[in-house]
């Protein structure tokens, strides 16, 4: 009895086929973001319209915890915008809320900063800027109470026996 030869070209199909499958994976797996993106440029156009839109005010209250602007750290009140716009551009709010300074103080700083740092004239917004500045990064001076008056007080003599 002869025996029949093996016929392998079926198993070689199936080899090559999950050889195949195996390069497509690995490809997909190295290059599948950059392929993706080849054909989906939409996500890209979505985030610039998300960042041109004013819908900025409810995102706004959301990042205030306890009066302090949570991403920078700056306080809100009065003037933030502008702070947060003209300050934030160089540098960390760290800069600014680490430091204290009286109005002359600030004005001084900014004025530093203008004449070796390449900080713009802040035109009509520095004055908002600086009374900002001056009244939530004060030195600790300014915003204790004020000193007793000698006159107001009643004294009295401490009696020992
Ligand atoms: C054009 C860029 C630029 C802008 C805009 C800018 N700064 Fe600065 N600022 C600098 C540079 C540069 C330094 C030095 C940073 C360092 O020392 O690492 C600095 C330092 C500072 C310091 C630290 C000063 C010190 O004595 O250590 C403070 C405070 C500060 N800036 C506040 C502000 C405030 C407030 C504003 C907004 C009115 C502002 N900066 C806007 C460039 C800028």
């Amino acid at each position: 009895m002869k025996k029949q030869p093996v016929d392998f070209r079926p198993l070689l199909l199936l080899f090559h086929l999950a050889l195949a499958a195996c390069i497509v994976f690995f490809v997909y797996l190295l290059a599948g973001d950059q392929l993706a993106s080849l054909f989906t440029p939409a996500p890209q156009i979505t985030e610039q319209q998300k960042a041109a839109q004013p819908n900025q005010s409810a995102s706004l209250e959301d990042e205030i915890v306890n009066g302090i602007h949570v991403p920078t750290g700056l306080i809100y009140d009065e003037g933030f915008e502008l702070v947060r716009a003209t300050c934030t551009a160089c540098h960390s709010a760290k800069l600014v809320t680490q430091n204290k300074a009286t109005q002359e103080g600030w004005t001084q700083m900014i004025r530093w900063m203008q004449s070796t740092q390449g900080l713009w004239d802040l035109g009509a917004n520095e004055a908002p800027i600086i009374s900002y500045l001056a009244k939530n990064y004060a030195p600790e001076e300014i915003g204790r109470r004020a000193n007793l008056e000698v006159a107001a007080i009643e004294w009295y003599i401490l009696e020992l026996d």
